[in-house]
């Protein structure tokens, strides 16, 4: 089926990112009606002097249930047929200090929650779509990325579960993985660690051109990049592999993205019997 683009009514959430920017320029190229969410209103204003159409812009922390409902009160008035969870944050280095909570809630709880909250809206348009946004490290487990790694293979198993789940529904699920896109997401580690070891960047709007063909041919899963689909398929397969592959890179992925070791603590704090024996007392 033909999408009708006019008759879309498109929420993106991060829009005042890199990747929802280029999104919300090639669908309003098409003439959906976009909601755009994020928390910074001076760059979703930007963005609005940017586009050629009149768009609803909606400040929001999708952390929130209070950034959530407000949300889904502008989706009650613009009735939403495109819902695409794109907003995420990251965290390079090693797991011992990682944001779990930050990055779990934003890129995973978020998202689901908002879905479940949006779900009934969505339900009432003919032909709704979710777009849930991954990555390729939604498919291989990557030293450096440990929590990232498992917000994204979250989001992938969820978004299969669902589209498998509503298959018998009006409701189409989408997986959309892009690979390292030139973004601000990526720190000067993420840049260094993707120098260093070669990895292909994609410009924003390859994701946004990517998103369109994913709508428009109705296709349940995108990922982006040769090298990163051929190595997906191998950590699938054969995982050992990988593993082996990965080690011999993990002191450069140290390198460009681990702290500096903290100074050793010249008072040793391991607790002697004496001072344990006076405890027990
Ligand atoms: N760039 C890459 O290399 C790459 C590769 C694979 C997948 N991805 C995925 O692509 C998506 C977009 O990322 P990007 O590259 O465009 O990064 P970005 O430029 O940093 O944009 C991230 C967007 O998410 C929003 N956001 C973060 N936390 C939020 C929260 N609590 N509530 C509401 N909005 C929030 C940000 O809003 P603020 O402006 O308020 O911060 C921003 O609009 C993410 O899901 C990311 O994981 C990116």
């Amino acid at each position: 089926m033909t999408m009708q683009w006019q008759n879309q009514v498109v929420l993106i959430t991060g829009a005042s990112g890199g990747i929802g920017n280029a999104m919300a320029k090639a669908l309003d190229e098409k003439g959906a009606h976009l909601i755009l969410a994020g928390r910074n209103d001076i760059k979703l204003k930007q963005l609005q002097r940017e586009l050629v159409h009149d768009h609803t812009l909606v400040t929001a922390d999708i952390t929130t249930l209070e950034g959530r409902n407000k949300i889904v009160e502008v989706c009650k008035r613009w009735p939403v047929s495109i819902l695409i969870n794109n907003a995420g944050t990251t965290h390079v280095g090693q797991f011992d200090n990682a944001p779990v909570e930050s990055v779990i809630s934003t890129n995973v709880i978020s998202p689901m929650l908002l879905t479940q909250d949006l779900l009934p809206l969505l339900a009432m348009r003919p032909h709704p779509h979710v777009v849930n946004v991954g990555s390729a490290f939604g498919s291989i487990g990557f030293a450096a990325h440990s929590t990232y790694c498992a917000s994204k293979f979250a989001i992938k198993g969820w978004t299969e579960a669902m589209l498998r789940e509503y298959h018998d529904s009006n409701i189409h699920f989408h997986y959309l993985a892009p690979r390292a896109t030139d973004t601000a997401i990526n720190d000067e580690r993420a840049i260094a660690l993707n120098t260093a070891l070669g990895n292909q960047v994609d410009s924003p709007e390859v994701v946004a051109k990517a998103l369109i063909t994913l709508l428009e041919k109705d296709k349940s899963r995108l990922s982006l990049g040769f090298a990163e689909r051929f190595f997906a398929k191998l950590n699938a397969l054969f995982p050992a592999l990988v593993d082996n592959a990965l080690a011999k890179k993990l002191s450069t992925i140290k390198r460009l993205t681990f702290d500096e070791p903290k100074p050793c603590q010249s008072e040793d704090k391991t607790p002697n019997a004496e001072a344990l024996s006076n405890k027990l007392v």
